[in-house]
């Protein structure tokens, strides 16, 4: 075998127990909170395993958390090598040490990685409740997923968490596990129909507002795991006017406002518009009409709605088009299908394949107001929780 000189990169082991007892090792977590590289020795390994010594910092234990990626470099006989792990356990007492094993691998449905990619994240929202967003939300996701895109949907509805139920997906855990730190992100993921994502949101989305440095740190970073398989992400938000619903759209590239003809439902949409000039935002903002009789009817709503938000908010509303009121739609989430594969041929099918290629042709920037930069997974939660 030939000889690896010195400044040979290093090697990433998959068989692990090539490290052997009392080999010094150095560690290097993944995580803002402990930046540090930290001298240890290998207690014992095997292929997937390995036991080092807790890691100190001028005489104290570091204390590196459960689920934190770090990587184990080595200097062996055949050169410098490398292991990706994450820790495991932690064992305190007199035995004190740490344990590492393999990072989660992302489900195979995930495809293959593209990193530094940036989703284009579209939140849906409505004044009122009830207009079908969420219903709007799945049928969206598949049609753009049909058309090439790797849609992730996350379920922020706050009152009825019901992308699940709507596709009969049963997921076991939900972000709030994920801040907890009991699962990673790949774990809570669920997969829907045409290979459409679905994060559940779950009880964690409330718990987002109160999160300490640390957990956000964590967060952020599983986030950004996440990130690297989607074109779009689209955030199923609640309705109305509270906090949680305007700060998910301002953490958005792009909203869609969702209504349909009855008057309440423009009155309520048009009060959200009202509430995000006051927050200035600078986003891209189309208008989908649900439920109308014919594209007539879609059109002269938009007409008036573009209007009064362009003269009495300065706001630039696009109108990116109409979904039928079809009883298809009804029928689907009864049977707890996507539309497509109930009632593919279906008017509402029809148009929301429509408006999916609508969405796909404007790209991120179509309407006069997007001007914002291109910004990460991570940014926007910033924005989304106000950091
Ligand atoms: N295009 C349509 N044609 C006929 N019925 C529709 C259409 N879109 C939605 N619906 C019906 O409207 C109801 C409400 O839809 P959905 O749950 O998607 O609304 P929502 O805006 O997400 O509600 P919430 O604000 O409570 O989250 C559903 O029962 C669905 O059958
Ligand atoms: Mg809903």
């Amino acid at each position: 075998m030939p000889q690896q000189r010195d400044d040979a990169p290093p090697t990433a082991v998959t068989d692990w127990a090539v490290l052997q007892p009392e080999q010094p090792v150095a560690l290097r977590p993944e995580s803002p909170l402990h930046k540090g590289l930290y001298q240890c020795s290998v207690l014992e390994s095997s292929a997937d395993r390995l036991r080092v010594t807790m890691p100190m910092d001028q005489g104290k234990l570091v204390l590196i958390p459960v689920g934190t990626p770090v990587v184990v470099q080595a200097e062996t006989g055949n050169g410098t090598v490398t292991i990706q792990a994450r820790v495991i356990d932690r064992q305190g007492g007199t035995s004190r040490s740490l344990l590492l094993g393999p990072l989660p691998q992302p489900p195979r449905y995930l495809g293959r990685q593209q990193p530094g990619t940036q989703a284009r994240t579209i939140a849906i929202t409505s004044g009122k409740g009830g207009v079908g967003k969420t219903a709007l939300v799945v049928n969206l996701g598949v049609a753009l997923s049909e058309l090439g895109q790797r849609v992730c949907i996350v379920d922020g509805d706050l009152g009825t968490a019901n992308v699940d139920v709507i596709l009969n997906l049963a997921p076991r855990w939900n972000l709030a596990h994920v801040i907890a730190g009991e699962k990673d992100i790949y774990d809570v993921l669920v997969e829907g129909p045409s290979g459409v994502i679905i994060l559940p949101g779950g009880s964690g989305l409330q718990e987002l507002t109160a999160l300490d440095d640390r957990q956000f740190a964590k967060l952020r970073s599983q986030f950004q795991r996440l990130e690297r398989y989607t074109d779009i992400l689209l955030l199923d938000t609640g309705s109305g006017l509270s906090r949680s619903v305007t700060n998910f759209i301002l953490a958005a590239d792009e909203t869609l406002l969702i209504t349909t003809p009855e008057p309440h439902a423009i009155t309520d949409a048009y009060a959200l518009l009202k509430v995000l000039a006051e927050e200035n935002v600078q986003q891209a903002l189309r208008l989908v009409v649900n439920r109308v009789r014919d594209a007539r009817e879609g059109e002269e709503i938009a007409r008036k709605m573009l209007f009064a938000s362009q003269r009495f908010l300065g706001i630039e509303l696009a109108y990116l088009g109409h979904v039928s009121d079809d009883p298809a739609v009804g029928a689907a989430i009864r049977r707890q299908q996507d539309l497509f594969s109930w009632a593919g041929r279906s008017r509402a099918a029809e148009d929301i394949r429509r408006l999916a290629a609508r969405l796909l042709a404007a790209g991120g920037d179509a309407a006069p107001a997007a001007v914002s930069k291109p910004r990460s997974l991570v940014q926007r939660l910033r924005a989304m929780f106000g950091r």
